[in-house]
């Protein structure tokens, strides 16, 4: 035999069989969208969008410019939005979280009156709210009390539940999280607020334009204390198992595109839905190199965000969520 019989080319040479055999489709409905909301009118008495200049393109918006942003997004059919809160003052507890008048509160009110059946998911974290930065209490010796952030933690979630939230979504990684969370959900009467838990969430230089766009840098140090080493694949799953064992009912891993690895050893070791964190840096490192001609942004984005469903997310998060449905709905 002069040729090899099985020639995998024959399935690429056109468009339709492309199309036929293509493994992983990316769909609008699995996207999430985060909105950067500002307590009050317009931020900072200036315009309803306040451009977020390490993030081209996503802007932190007022109350009523994220009731625009969610019904947009609820017109291109998005899987939801996510939530987080730029509130006016901080403070060393970070009080602000559990406000049952606090940004977040007031922003999921009014999107879920104005757009009842978009999914609003809750970011679920002091960082943003205390004056510190950091994503729990301080203790004395000032460092990150685990333990007394739960109820906090807690409190917070079940404050955004009640506003509204269809799920809300821990970020802070502190141990037991979930299960505080679930608990106080359940003792609430909040039995059917799902948890997507944050649950390996490495401590990653990927975050820094978000750390911009919700003003939530440390104060001081970092945190490392409680976000997971970039170098762990195996503790990824144990943080994972636990916080399925407490109730979760979907896990996540964030980054994304540098953890593909573990997107899909956490797809294969549980038996519920797998979300990934396309963050901050991610979406800045693409915009950045398009801006500079360097990348052509649309294949780029398509490409990476296929190569972590690929991998085994079944949701994602991501800032792009919008201009992908409307790449996909033209192709
Ligand atoms: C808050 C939180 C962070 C992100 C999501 N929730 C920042 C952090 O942990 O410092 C990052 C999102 C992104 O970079 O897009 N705990």
């Amino acid at each position: 035999m002069a040729f090899p019989q099985t020639r995998l080319r024959r399935l690429r040479r056109t468009a339709g069989l492309r199309d036929l055999v293509r493994e992983t489709e990316l769909h609008p409905r699995r996207l999430v969208e985060p909105l950067f909301v500002t307590a009050g009118g317009a931020p900072r008495g200036s315009t309803d969008r306040e451009p977020i200049a390490s993030m081209p393109g996503v802007q932190r918006l007022s109350i009523s410019a994220a009731v625009q942003a969610a019904g947009e997004a609820l017109a291109l059919g998005l899987g939801g939005v996510l939530l987080f809160g730029v509130p006016d003052a901080k403070d060393e507890e970070g009080s602000g979280a559990w406000d049952d008048e606090g940004v977040v509160q007031l922003a999921v009110r009014a999107i879920k009156q104005a757009h009842p059946d978009l999914l609003v998911i809750t970011d679920v974290c002091l960082c943003e709210y205390s004056s510190h930065g950091h994503c729990g209490a301080l203790g004395p010796d000032g460092a990150v009390d685990n333990d007394a952030t739960l109820e906090l933690l807690a409190r917070t979630a079940v404050s955004h539940a009640r506003a509204g939230a269809d799920v809300v979504a821990p970020s802070d990684m502190m141990d037991g999280r979930v299960g505080a969370i679930r608990s106080e959900l359940d003792a609430e009467g909040l039995l059917d607020i799902p948890i997507v838990a944050y649950s390996a969430k490495f401590a990653s230089a990927f975050y820094g334009p978000f750390r911009e766009a919700a003003q939530s840098t440390p104060a001081f140090g970092d945190r490392r204390a409680y976000q997971m080493d970039p170098g762990n694949g195996e503790e990824a799953l144990r943080e994972v198992l636990l916080d399925v064992a407490e109730g979760a009912d979907v896990v996540m891993v964030k980054p994304a595109l540098p953890y593909l690895d573990v997107i899909a050893r956490v797809k294969d070791a549980v038996r519920l839905p797998v979300a990934a964190y396309q963050v901050s840096g991610e979406y800045a490192m693409l915009k950045a190199a398009a801006a500079a001609g360097l990348l052509d942004e649309r294949t780029a984005v398509l490409e990476s965000l296929t190569a972590i469903r690929r991998a085994g997310a079944d949701i994602i998060v991501t800032y792009y969520a919008k201009d992908v449905a409307r790449w996909l709905a033209r192709p």
